[in-house]
């Protein structure tokens, strides 16, 4: 690859749905693509990653239904969750969006209609199931019945999980909506269709011209055989999502306007940042257009999105990455056995950039599902990031810091090996481009290798106390310096955080791909700070723990990350209080009266719900904790100033004591 062609490129990963969080499944996208972007910005060239929440459908109306909010509202919290659950995993959007815009309304209802114009879209009348209670057409997922085949009961839609039989949903026994449990009628309403057959040729031509893995171009070859289908692309109201021009109580499936969402995320951008829109998605193009996805929506993005994109004379993709599944431990991510973890949750216990560096090491071009196995993870972390690469520097800086000014030596001991480094980073560069971050992170470990072999043999520690050897010493710590400053530039579309914390050590701006042909001679570098601490046995056993218990939310407050700052917990006075009167109150049967003091002859009068596990009398003369700066309470039997602690499991409560010696008025922190 030549650094002097300059590539405008516009890249893309699928749309998460707006009704759940971010697990580590999709993050083994978003971290794929977000490594692939970082390294093209490397490369010098312009790069533009967008995406955007799928925000409509009708498990987003229901949800939003079941929860008693709007869908709106639904979609707003949840989108606040994902970008937060992006932000911290480093993902670099240029453009976070929702298909639920203004945009998105606006380039769909023009793609449809140029569509429409060309005579590719048809309509006609079908039978489905109806949910005569909640007066709503049921998709598939939403009818639970016995299947047909096998008796089995409580199964979905269309397909039996137990015999594996398919069957059209109205052939279910007994048949019941999710929704409402009535039981569903078919109704006739007329629809409307994307006429797919139209662009068989050019499809044909299209999948085989290069743009896809060789899997999918095989799969693809399977589903030109059993024919092209015309696809259904209108809904029944209720429904959220967009009307269809101009037609009444008919609306675009949800799957028509999400992957015209990519184009609406980066109209957004364009608008913002005065990028020129047309010249990214003209006919005749000269720009690179890229889709990351899930092996499961190849379909959508390698038929029908192309196939849209033909019929509206816009540009088509140069080439769709898909991906396969995400395994942990060898399995099915699995909510019993803690394997089915939330973004949020693996943040609360694990470095996120251990997470891409794992990922980058089981990613290649390949389709085949990646197993995240929780214990290799853990050794390959330790043994890699930890033992090979940061080990580097912390053998060597403090030689540089403590005897040699902070300065590295004037020149390069071995040129050779160095030139070595950098040479490899053709092969590196290679491996990124092509998506093969396996290979790219093998060599780099190789690498790793090599440069702590060469500290090995030259063992600086021995050679400071031999008087002559100065140096020496001063020129091979400096070499492994500019060693590590390779290794850690290669691994920065990997860890962009560590690279950055990397290159504040090294007194550098950034990570610079193409600087490194000239290796850091006489150059200040800054004392060195620990990068990265090993993964611990419990810090696995903990994110499992915490996979069981958490629940798939989706309102914001109940999402929020409860853990608190320092100066969060300094806003409570928190003081040792004496409990100089306690008595019942007449007319409540929970609480007692407690008149505490709190030191400097001031009292507090307090209403604690404690009666029913104590006795007033045996609680004078005792010593408590209160919260003393709570905003004073005007409760029906007087004013309640604070709050006495107490420990609880909803059945049996104690009060918190302080240990012996303690006084009223002491300050607890
Ligand atoms: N909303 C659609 C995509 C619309 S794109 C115009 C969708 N959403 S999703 O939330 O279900 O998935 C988003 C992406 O994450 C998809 O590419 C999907 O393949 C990927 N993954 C979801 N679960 C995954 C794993 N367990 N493993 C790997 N990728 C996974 O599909
Ligand atoms: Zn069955």
């Amino acid at each position: 690859m030549s650094e002097t062609t300059f590539r405008k490129i516009l890249v893309t990963s699928a749309l998460p749905y707006a009704n759940g969080e971010i697990h580590l499944g999709h993050l083994l996208e978003y971290i794929q693509t977000d490594i692939w972007v970082r390294f093209q910005k490397m490369m010098g060239h312009e790069c533009h990653y967008v995406c955007a929440d799928d925000a409509h459908g009708t498990a987003i109306m229901l949800k939003a239904d079941e929860l008693g909010i709007s869908p709106e509202e639904l979609i707003k919290g949840v989108s606040e969750n994902h970008q937060a659950d992006f932000r911290d995993f480093s993902i670099g959007f240029s453009q976070y969006h929702s298909t639920h815009s203004s945009e998105n309304q606006v380039i769909s209802a023009d793609i449809y209609n140029k569509l429409n114009k060309a005579g590719y879209i048809k309509t006609r009348t079908i039978s489905q199931a109806f949910d005569p209670e909640k007066q709503m057409f049921l998709p598939d997922r939403f009818i639970t019945g016995v299947c047909p085949k096998c008796d089995a009961r409580e199964q979905y839609g269309d397909n039996c999980e137990v015999c594996g039989a398919t069957y059209a949903p109205t052939e279910l026994k007994n048949a019941k909506s999710a929704i409402s449990g009535a039981t569903p009628i078919n109704k006739d309403s007329k629809h409307y269709f994307f006429d797919l057959p139209q662009f068989e040729a050019q499809l044909k031509e299209w999948t085989n011209a290069g743009h896809l893995q060789d899997e999918i171009s095989n799969k693809l070859s399977e589903w030109f055989e059993q024919g092209l289908q015309q696809w259904d692309i209108s809904r029944d109201a209720p429904y959220f999502g967009f009307q269809i021009p101009g037609i009444k109580d008919k609306y675009f499936y949800v799957w028509l306007d999400a992957p015209i969402g990519y184009m609406a995320s980066f109209k957004k951008l364009c608008d913002e940042q005065d990028i020129d829109f047309d010249e990214y998605f003209n006919k005749d193009s000269k720009t690179e257009l890229y889709h990351f996805i899930g092996k499961d929506i190849v379909y959508f993005h390698a038929l029908f999105w192309p196939a849209m994109l033909m019929g509206a004379d816009y540009r088509t993709p140069n080439a769709i990455f898909a991906h396969g599944f995400l395994t942990v431990n060898g399995e099915k991510m699995s909510k019993s056995r803690g394997t089915f973890i939330q973004a949020r949750t693996y943040l609360k216990t694990l470095n996120p950039e251990c997470l891409r560096y794992y990922y980058a090491c089981k990613l290649s071009a390949k389709i085949d599902d990646i197993d995240l196995n929780l214990e290799d993870f853990k050794q390959r972390v330790n043994s890699d990031l930890v033992g090979k690469v940061v080990n580097i520097a912390s053998r060597s800086a403090g030689f540089i810091v403590k005897k040699f000014d902070k300065t590295l030596s004037a020149r390069v001991i071995e040129q050779d090996l160095y030139d070595e480094f950098v040479t490899c980073g053709e092969r590196i560069a290679k491996y990124y481009e092509t998506c093969n971050y396996n290979q790219a992170m093998r060599e780099i470990m190789k690498l790793a290798d090599k440069a702590n072999r060469y500290i090995d043999t030259h063992k600086p520690w021995q050679m400071i106390k031999v008087q002559n050897q100065t140096v020496q010493v001063h020129e091979v710590t400096s070499l492994a310096i500019n060693l590590f400053r390779v290794l850690m530039t290669y691994l920065n579309p990997v860890l962009p955080v560590m690279a950055q914390q990397v290159a504040k050590f090294l007194n550098l701006e950034v990570l610079d791909w193409h600087n490194l042909k000239h290796p850091l001679t006489k150059h200040k570098i800054n004392k060195f700070k620990p990068l990265m601490s090993r993964i611990e046995k419990d810090q696995i056993n903990q994110l499992i723990e915490k996979s069981k218990h958490s629940t798939q939310t989706n309102s914001k407050a109940t999402q929020e990350d409860n853990t608190i700052q320092i100066n969060d917990f300094a806003k409570i006075d928190l003081r040792v209080a004496k409990i100089v009167k306690a008595q019942n109150v007449k007319g409540a049967d929970k609480l007692v009266q407690l008149t505490l003091d709190v030191g400097e002859q001031e009292t507090k009068n307090v209403f604690a719900g404690i009666k029913a596990h104590y006795n007033p009398q045996d609680l004078e003369g005792r010593l408590t904790v209160m919260v003393a700066n709570l905003a004073p309470r005007k409760m029906k039997f007087g004013l309640s100033e604070g709050m006495v602690l107490a420990a609880s499991d909803g059945k049996s409560l104690h009060i918190l004591s302080p240990d012996s010696g303690a006084s009223p008025g002491m300050k607890i922190s």
